[in-house]
C-alpha cells in the first residue's frame, strides 16, 4: 500500500504549514468588505504568505491556475479566480481557499465569509455547511472508516433539504498538495481505514439547489447549473489513536 502514514518529522511540518494557513485566513478577514476586488484580497494574502511568513500560496501556478487563493462567490462552488474586476458587493457569500506550501510540506483551509449583511438563506447555507463538516469529523479515529465521512454529511445536508457536491472531494495532503486518498462528501463503499497519523482535508461543498455544476470558459471557476447559492468549508485533519486533531484552527 502507498505511504500515507507520516511521521513526527512530516507531521511538525504540517502544523507549521496549516498554522500559516489558518493564519492568512484570520488575516484576510478584517478586509472582506463591500468594495474591495477579489485581486485586491489575493494580493493581500501573496503579501502575507510571502513576504511575512517565507511561504508559498499552494494554488499560484498549481496546474496553470493564475493566483494565489480561490475566491468563490455566491453561486461559485469553489477554484474562482480573484480578479481586479470581480469587486465585492453588500449580501455576497464568498469562500475563501488558502493552500499554503513551507519548507517543502502542505497544508489547506477555507472557510466562508459574509459581505455585509447576507440574507438569512445564504447565512444559513453557510452555518449548515459548516455544521456538517464538524459533525463529519467526530467519526475520525483510528480504525474507524473514510466512507462515515459522507454518510455523515449526506445525511444531515439531505435532512436540511441541501444538495452535497459530488465532482469535487477532499484528499491527502503532505510533501504534495493533494494526495491519496481522495475523501468523499456523499455515501460511498470506499473500505478504507483510518489510521494514525494520516492528514487529510475535508472540504464539503453544499448547495442551495441542485448538485450539478458546471466549469465556466477560464477552465477553472466552478458554478451551480441552476444558478443557486453554494458553500464550503475546509480544514486539514490528522487521525490519532482516539480522535482528530484539526491542523488549521
Ligand atoms: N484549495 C483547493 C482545494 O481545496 C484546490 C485549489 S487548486 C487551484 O483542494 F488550482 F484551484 F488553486
Ligand atoms: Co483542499
Ligand atoms: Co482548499
Amino acid at each position: 500500500m502507498i505511504n500515507i502514514i507520516k511521521r513526527f518529522q512530516d507531521l511538525q511540518n504540517i502544523k507549521v504549514a496549516g498554522k500559516i494557513a489558518s493564519d492568512t485566513l484570520f488575516y484576510i478577514s478584517k478586509y472582506v468588505k463591500p468594495g474591495i476586488s477579489t485581486g485586491k484580497i489575493n494580493d493581500i494574502c501573496y503579501d502575507r504568505i510571502v513576504n511575512y511568513y517565507n511561504a508559498y500560496p499552494a494554488a499560484l501556478k498549481y496546474m496553470g491556475f493564475p493566483k494565489s487563493i480561490c475566491t468563490s462567490i455566491n453561486d461559485v462552488v469553489c477554484h474562482g479566480i480573484p480578479s481586479y474586476n470581480c469587486i465585492l458587493r453588500d449580501g455576497d457569500i464568498i469562500n475563501i481557499d488558502i493552500a499554503v506550501c513551507k519548507n517543502n510540506y502542505y497544508a489547506d483551509t477555507s472557510k466562508m465569509f459574509f459581505v455585509g449583511q447576507p440574507d438569512d438563506t445564504a447565512v444559513k447555507l453557510c452555518k449548515i455547511t459548516k455544521k456538517s463538516l464538524f459533525l463529519s469529523l467526530k467519526c475520525i479515529k483510528n480504525g474507524g472508516k473514510f466512507k462515515h465521512i459522507g454518510k455523515i454529511i449526506q445525511n444531515y445536508i439531505d435532512k436540511k433539504g441541501y444538495s452535497v457536491v459530488k465532482n469535487y472531494c477532499g484528499h491527502g495532503i503532505g510533501k504534495n498538495f493533494h494526495e491519496e486518498p481522495n475523501i468523499l462528501h456523499y455515501k460511498n463503499n470506499c473500505n478504507l481505514n483510518f489510521r494514525s497519523g494520516m492528514v487529510f482535508t475535508v472540504e464539503p461543498m453544499i448547495n442551495l439547489g441542485s448538485e450539478k455544476t458546471f466549469v465556466m470558459n477560464d477552465g477553472w471557476t466552478v458554478k451551480t447549473k441552476d444558478g443557486s447559492l453554494s458553500a464550503q468549508y475546509e480544514h486539514t485533519i490528522l487521525v490519532t489513536d482516539y480522535g482528530y486533531k484539526i491542523l488549521t484552527l
